[in-house]
């Protein structure tokens, strides 16, 4: 059995090393393509292997219908939103993430970012502190509960809102729960990103809720690109000279936000949320072992199709 890696982004080579490890002891050959530049590339590695396994890079139908062999396609990582999972149910292909396995290290650089910003991003000049302000986490899965922790340790005033959680989850962790995403961005300070871009979240975060912030209200965006109305933020930016936004996906309109807000606006040059040695072994490592344990024993547990 041949187990492919394809990473436009590569993992760090202590990552790479434990993922041979997996797939050898378990009888099977790895095959690496890392930084790779074109997509032809990607279509000629996939062809006959058995098992895949990714980072953001885009598993489309056209992957898909070139890898006749495949079986598994496990995103190592949380969002799953670079799978075409209608292709790969169509094939009978199982497609996985490995929740949790990369969060601490997004949830580090969310807190990290929130300091950079307050800092008036580390530029000369009187910033503000981090402790007694209002810190919204908007989606409280694995990533947001890390950031309310660490920002517990920092004095913060921490909230969530999470439809999909219960309200006594999260008041049990100290965390204080409101009833609506109106309210989160009403309250909070600074609001940490932590929603999936779905068809219902694309464009959802916009004038209308970062409007509502208090003075001084900042944005961080360690999600996901899509879930910004981009031209929304130009403007509530525009109109209102408190407001911050750092984010580790680039926005479209990224060149005009930095030339406008230069304090005011931060993106990093490549999403870096999970780019640690130990994101990328926790990761990498839970994705090889879920594809050992899925081809010698079917278990699907992680499967998000
Ligand atoms: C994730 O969804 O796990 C993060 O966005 C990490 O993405 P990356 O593996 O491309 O760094």
């Amino acid at each position: 059995m041949k187990i492919l890696v394809a990473t436009e982004k590569p993992f760090a080579k202590l990552a790479v090393d434990g993922i041979r490890k997996i797939v050898e002891e378990a009888g099977c050959e790895l095959c690496l393509l890392e930084k790779y530049t074109d997509v032809a590339e990607f279509y000629k590695a996939v062809a006959d292997v058995d098992a895949l396994i990714v980072r953001s890079d885009k598993v489309t139908k056209e992957v898909i219908d070139v890898a006749k062999n495949l079986k598994i396609v496990v995103r190592a990582g949380a969002g799953f939103d670079n799978l075409d999972l209608t292709a790969c149910s169509a094939k009978n292909i199982v497609a996985m993430n490995t929740p949790g396995q990369n969060s601490n290290a997004v949830a580090e650089l969310a807190v990290g970012m929130m300091i950079y910003m307050y800092r008036n991003c580390f530029n000369p000049g009187t910033g503000s502190e981090l402790k007694g302000k209002k810190l919204g986490i908007h989606a409280y899965g694995n990533v947001g509960r890390l950031v309310a922790n660490i920002a517990k340790g920092f004095g913060m005033e921490i909230y969530a809102f999470d439809p999909f959680i219960p309200s006594d989850k999260i008041k049990a962790e100290g965390v204080i729960p409101v009833n609506s995403v109106e309210e989160l961005y009403s309250t909070c300070h600074f609001i940490s990103l932590h929603i999936p871009a779905t068809e219902e979240t694309k464009k959802s975060i916009g004038y209308n809720l970062l409007s509502r912030m208090p003075k001084g209200g900042c944005l961080v965006n360690t999600a996901r690109k899509e879930v910004i109305h981009e031209e929304e933020l130009l403007k509530v930016m525009e109109e209102r000279a408190d407001l911050k936004y750092c984010t580790d996906i680039a926005p479209a309109n990224g060149e005009e936000l930095k030339s406008k807000f230069t304090t005011r606006f931060f993106a990093t040059p490549k999403k870096m949320g999970a780019e640690t040695a130990e994101a990328n072994i926790n990761a990498g490592l839970a994705a090889a072992s879920q594809i050992v344990r899925f081809l010698k024993t079917g278990d699907r547990t992680f499967q998000v199709n």
